[in-house]
């Protein structure tokens, strides 16, 4: 085990960028797929992982939308949703922001009532049973068109109450923020925050399209903006939150090794910097393994680990007092790890 694991382990975290289709166990897979008799290539949980090899985010989207086929009833969903958050309390996540994207299910006739109530129910259940608190963050593809990402929000406005905002992922080259401007003008108008994944595969002008054009609350990844100085200075100023996901970038090569990630950069440049799972099973880990890739990739020390799990709770949509009591959280774990190895 790696020495600083139960220091990582323990810290209070949050996860507020991973996506719920993509956080499904092999053995989870393979059993959904006999319940709802969907045929998967693969028989046995080692096939599936070793399916896990991407080129780029295509290859892996490939997989993940496939993946998909196998969730089908309510009850499926309000599967995958506890076992990720029983996942999340075991990696010490305290709080997550799950994305989840309804078109992938409701296009195919998966009733979207049965999919809502299916993982709200599973967050009240996880809150109960283990104090994680969670919220639902209502995905659309960057890949279809306005129009239905349009219908997509007018179809989850019974819910409006119980989401937490509205997002937005998929292929990114060549589906820019500008192609969805009266989208996020409606989530807005309606009261809804909004974020996006840019400058994942993307680059910098998508970051820029993003705080510009949109007025998003935070961007998912945003890696490319440390191509234009400019923008830097623009994110750093509004203190526009990215959620960073290291081993998704390595996995999907956005970077060629985690020695070239640039988390240590983007922190260095005064940005407000989380570290996030985004697929863990695709992409071989939850917060904690994140965390420790960085430490041993780039050095991340017990403090900037600290100053990332605080930034987790500022950049969260929780309340002022929920983020206040997270942060409270960090510093006293800390002082408390500090005590005990005599640092
Ligand atoms: N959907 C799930 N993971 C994603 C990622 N890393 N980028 C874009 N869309 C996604
Ligand atoms: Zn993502």
């Amino acid at each position: 085990m790696h020495r600083l694991d139960p220091f990582v382990r323990g810290l209070p975290k949050t996860d507020l960028h991973m996506h719920l289709e993509g956080s499904i166990e092999p053995e989870m897979l393979l059993t959904l797929a006999a319940r709802n008799n969907v045929r998967l290539p693969w028989d046995t949980p080692e096939q599936v992982r070793a399916a896990y090899r991407f080129d780029n985010l295509q290859s892996f989207l490939d997989l993940y939308f496939a993946g998909c086929q196998v969730l089908v009833t309510g009850q499926d969903f309000y599967d995958i949703t506890r076992a990720y958050l029983r996942q999340a309390v075991a990696d010490g996540v305290v709080h997550a922001e799950m994305f989840l994207g309804p078109q992938s299910f409701t296009g195919r006739g998966v009733p979207l009532d049965a999919l809502m109530e299916g993982i709200l129910s599973a967050i009240d259940d996880a809150a109960r049973a283990d104090g994680i608190t969670a919220g639902l963050l209502v995905s659309a593809h960057r890949h279809r068109s306005e129009a239905e990402a349009v219908a997509l929000l007018d179809s989850v406005m019974p819910w409006a109450e119980r989401i937490l905002g509205i997002g937005m992922g998929g292929p990114e080259v060549g589906n820019p923020p500008s192609k969805f401007v009266h989208f996020f003008r409606t989530c807005r108008a309606r009261g809804l925050r909004i974020t996006i994944h840019a400058g994942e595969e993307g680059p910098a002008a998508y970051v820029r399209e993003a705080v510009e054009l949109l007025g998003v609350d935070r961007i998912d990844h945003g890696n490319a903006c440390l191509d234009d100085p400019a923008l830097v200075r623009l994110l750093a100023e509004r203190r526009i939150p990215l959620t960073v996901c290291p081993l998704s970038n390595l996995r999907l090569q956005v970077v060629p090794a985690m020695t070239a990630h640039p988390l240590r950069r983007l922190m260095e440049a005064g940005l407000f910097v989380t570290v996030n799972s985004d697929d863990p099973p695709y992409f071989g880990g939850y917060v904690t393994e994140n965390l420790l890739a960085c430490h041993d990739a780039l050095g991340l020390t017990v403090a900037e680990m600290a100053q990332l799990a605080r930034a987790g709770f500022a950049a969260s949509f929780l309340p002022p007092e929920a983020v206040a009591r997270g942060v409270a959280a960090v510093d006293a774990y800390v002082a408390r790890y500090r005590a005990d190895d005599g640092a």
